[in-house]
């Protein structure tokens, strides 16, 4: 691997890792979506797997727009959140409850993901490099809003389901 030694260099090696976390997010979601039994949950998984397509789109105009090729670089951190989710769905587990674990696999997959937009987004501005930098805040805001919609279903759907289904056997 080549020497960093600029900023400039940090910022493409950090959004080579996210171009890379999000197409493998691309291959996974649909698995989740297909692995949860919760409706809303399924259906919050689904929209989310169209968002995270225009988010790669958009990397891909982030790298356009500071003149380098848009290139993955092995994200080994979404590879492990990505296998823990495997392994949740792979469980003999009771439904609801892994409706809840679904839940917080993906939780645990946008918080990576806000932090790494957080992290470049900054880079960007620092770097002069403005339109890169209001791709990048439009990416982190939809992350974050996919984090409070799921806060959301697990209070109101998916919790309250998981409680009640051990009373009822
Ligand atoms: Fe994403």
């Amino acid at each position: 691997m080549p020497r960093i030694t600029t900023l400039e260099d940090l910022f493409v090696e950090e959004l080579k890792d996210l171009f890379d976390a999000e197409n493998q997010l691309t291959r996974a979601l649909p698995k989740m979506a297909k692995a949860a039994t919760a409706p809303e949950l399924k259906e919050a998984i689904e929209e989310h797997l169209e968002v995270t397509k225009q988010q790669v789109e958009r990397l891909t105009q982030v790298f356009a727009e500071i003149g380098k090729p848009a290139k993955g670089k092995r994200c080994e951190a979404m590879k492990g959140l990505i296998t823990e989710g495997k392994e949740l769905i792979a469980q003999d587990i009771e439904p609801e409850l892994l409706d809840v674990g679904i839940v917080g696999a993906a939780q645990k997959v946008e918080h990576y993901e806000m932090a790494g937009y957080g992290t470049v987004r900054s880079m960007a501005t620092i770097l002069g490099h403005k339109e890169a930098a209001v791709l990048l805040d439009q990416t982190l805001k939809e992350e974050q809003e996919a984090d409070k919609k799921l806060t959301m279903i697990a209070k109101k759907y998916v919790n309250v389901r998981a409680m009640k289904s051990g009373e009822e056997g």
